[in-house]
């Protein structure tokens, strides 16, 4: 589905010492506090957690091995694990696509990052299903004022409060209680204070370049003043992309800034960084509840083999130099079906139709003989016999690749 170009792919274990997790997303966090599956490991008596999440493990990674290499940007895909009272959408053992960008502080980085989004989602066919909320956390500055400001107005708001945002408010865990999913809590904190209200100069403005970026391509968002996200190492833009279709499980891809992520990890160096995931089962529901159709699979091409009997070939010949013409395509990247034990070309030609071939080469006799190969390509019913050398059929099948062009590939 996603031909990663300028992304990387980066694998991170799926069992981690505890401590990465709950030093990243924070000891008073949900996914650490409640969520996390978490064992005594042996005879060293340490503490090891299976990962709820992408983000920390492939920081930590980057700035152990990138360094000095950046900006870069990653991909992961994998298994993430919450201890969650499961129910549609929401899982113990979930799937999750995540973006990392590291070492980009530049507010269009946060425009390219949300951008990647809502072009995935698109070619998902589920984008319009989806509204994108958006938010700053700002600076640290802003946030220490915030953080004052909020205490005094929840004080006086005390009673108003359910009964675990009275215990968040004790423990100093304030700013969860902005998107408390109560409802008492939620018609109450629309009166608080928001960050973007006491915000520095500086943070308002590198918020409005967000939205400026954002409203150049014509990508739609509201600011929700209570988006804060419910992993400690947010800083700066926030946003979840968050559907209706699914009941209580709104959000199917968030993410944020987190410029003091890789700091907290150890890093000498501050390493700005922004990243998104996304949950893979929920955009599955998503893709099913609007009927979405899938995206279109990657072009196949493929090898046929045309078992004539003649005098000059044997069948095992032709066989061959269709496993040498597979061979060799593969080498280039190109994919390439071929079924050795059909018999009939007629067989072959619709097998390779009903499975969406895009092109077929077919190699016969004649073509052995002559070091030909027809190709057929199966949109059009065009079909030419053409020179079997490198230099002809490569360039020949990449440009009828290129031609039916997938609408679900992504080039990122
Ligand atoms: P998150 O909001 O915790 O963020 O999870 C991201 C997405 O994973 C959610 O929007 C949701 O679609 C999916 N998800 C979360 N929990 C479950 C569950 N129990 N069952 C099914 N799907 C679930 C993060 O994980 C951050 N690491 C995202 C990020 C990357 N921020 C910066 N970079």
């Amino acid at each position: 589905m996603f031909m990663c170009k300028i992304l990387q792919q980066i694998e991170t274990p799926i069992v981690e010492f505890t401590e990465l997790f709950s030093r990243a997303i924070g000891n008073d966090t949900d996914i650490v506090n409640k969520e996390m599956y978490t064992f005594e490991d042996g005879k060293q008596r340490e503490f090891v957690s299976l990962r709820p999440e992408g983000t920390a493990a492939v920081v930590r990674a980057a700035v152990r091995n990138y360094s000095t290499d950046l900006p870069q940007r990653f991909y992961y895909h994998g298994p993430m694990f919450r201890r969650e009272r499961p129910q549609k959408g929401r899982y113990r053992q979930f799937t999750q696509f995540g973006v990392e960008c590291l070492g980009d502080s530049h507010p269009y980085a946060d425009v390219e990052t949300i951008a990647l989004a809502h072009t995935i989602l698109s070619s998902l066919h589920v984008r319009h299903e989806t509204d994108l909320r958006l938010n700053s956390l700002c600076d640290d500055e802003t946030r220490s004022d915030h953080r004052r400001l909020l205490i005094d107005f929840l004080h006086s708001n005390h009673d108003q409060l359910s009964e675990l945002s009275q215990t968040r408010l004790k423990t100093g865990n304030v700013l969860r209680i902005l998107d408390s999913k109560d409802l008492g809590d939620q018609s109450c904190v629309q009166h608080a204070p928001s960050l973007l209200s006491v915000a520095t100069p500086a943070s308002k403005d590198r918020f409005a370049q967000v939205c400026e970026g954002l409203d150049a391509l014509g990508i739609t968002y509201c600011v929700d003043h209570q988006l804060v996200r419910g992993l400690d190492y947010y800083t700066s833009s926030v946003w979840e992309f968050t559907t209706t279709r699914l009941g209580a499980q709104a959000a199917v891809l968030a993410g944020g800034r987190y410029d003091n992520l890789a700091s907290t990890l150890g890093s000498k160096h501050r390493v700005e960084s922004i990243g998104w995931a996304a949950g893979v089962d929920r955009l599955a529901l998503l893709m099913k509840a609007c009927n979405a159709n899938p995206p279109r699979p990657p072009p196949v091409l493929w090898v046929v083999h045309a078992l004539e009997h003649g005098a000059a070939a044997t069948d095992t010949d032709i066989q061959k130099e269709c496993l040498r013409l597979c061979h060799r395509l593969r080498s280039h990247g190109i994919t390439v079906e071929y079924r050795h034990a059909e018999g009939s070309l007629r067989k072959q030609l619709r097998t390779a139709q009903r499975n969406g071939a895009c092109a077929v080469a077919v190699v016969g006799e004649r073509e052995l003989l002559g070091k030909s190969v027809v190709i057929k390509n199966m949109l059009t019913g065009f079909q030419e016999s053409i020179p079997n050398t490198d230099e002809i059929v490569l360039p020949y099948v990449q440009t009828l690749f290129a031609d039916s062009s997938s609408d679900g590939e992504v080039l990122v």
